[in-house]
């Protein structure tokens, strides 16, 4: 039987999803089909019961609705119920339960470049959704130290608490004060939505070493500056794109079951950006 598929949230006509979905069912033959379906903020209960009388399989979740659409949920995996946010929803004859994939999917490039964690110091810009679900896969990870910095100091304090309530040592500065002596960080992370408007890096690279990871988040532009910035210096890139992969492939594995055809996927993705 066919099976239907859907990205909630607003603005959702730029979405990459239903492009990487759709070349996944090719790839496998699958009698698929996923659509991306707007739904402003305040809709969400009556999106959501319009989702369930089509008896849709599973949905992603983006901005706005991460946080809210933890309310309509029936049941809720592990790392949603403490990152507080979701991003996939499996629907089950009516029963909604919901996961955040966005953390294993920004862990994923980590794995597959056989790059360790553990015991590291991290600097992370941003004190977001995403930089929540973040400083959650770096806890799991055992990562030693993490650096909070936002433009926002209260939210960084926010970010900071919760850090040290899972087990990750933490500390918060803003951004503004955060200076240029770098060197102490083994990974940096941006996890603002700087660079998708083609801004500057919001940091100096200049003490920044060969063997830092330098990754960020935003995938649209693909070559942030942030990132060309950590080329210049030889670092490790992660690309945004990736961790968008990555939580694309865990989804898929929730909603059918068995494994992503990842480089379907990822061709995919990279023509269209
Ligand atoms: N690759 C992926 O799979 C993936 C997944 C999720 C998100 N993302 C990307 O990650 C970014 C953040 O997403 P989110 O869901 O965490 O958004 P969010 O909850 O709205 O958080 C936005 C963050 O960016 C900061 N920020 C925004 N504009 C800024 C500016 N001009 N100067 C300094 N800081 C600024 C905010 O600081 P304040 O607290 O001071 O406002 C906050 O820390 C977005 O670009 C999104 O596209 C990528």
């Amino acid at each position: 039987m066919s099976k239907t598929f859907a990205v909630i949230g607003d603005p959702i006509n730029h979405s990459l999803s239903p492009n990487i979905h759709s070349a996944a069912f090719r790839d496998l033959n699958l009698d698929c089909s996923y659509i991306a379906y707007r739904i402003p903020r305040g809709e969400l209960k009556e999106g959501i019961e319009s989702l369930k009388k089509i008896k849709i399989d599973g949905f992603n979740v983006t901005i706005p609705h991460k946080i809210e659409m933890m309310k309509y949920l029936d049941k809720t995996d592990e790392s949603c119920s403490l990152i507080g946010a979701v991003n996939t929803v499996i629907n089950n004859e009516g029963i909604l339960k919901g996961y955040n994939t966005d953390m294993d999917g920004f862990l994923d490039p980590f794995k597959k470049k056989k790059i360790r964690i553990q015991d590291t110091k991290i600097l992370l810009l941003g004190a977001g959704g995403a930089a929540r679900a973040i400083v959650a896969g770096f806890a799991k990870e055992k990562a030693q130290h993490i650096t909070i910095a936002n433009r926002t100091l209260e939210k960084a304090n926010n970010l900071k608490q919760f850090a040290n309530k899972i087990g990750l040592n933490s500390d918060s500065i803003t951004i503004e004060n955060l200076g240029s002596n770098l060197e102490e960080f083994d990974i940096i992370v941006n996890a603002t939505s700087i660079g998708l408007k083609n801004e500057p890096s919001p940091i100096s690279f200049e003490s920044i070493r060969p063997e830092t990871i330098v990754y960020d988040i935003v995938y649209l532009p693909m070559n942030t500056d942030f990132l060309k910035k950590g080329k210049q210096k030889e670092a490790t890139i992660i690309y945004g794109y990736e961790m968008l992969l990555g939580q694309a492939a865990r989804a898929f594995e929730i909603w059918h079951g068995t494994e992503a055809p990842y480089n379907a996927m990822k061709k995919a993705l990279l023509g269209g950006i």
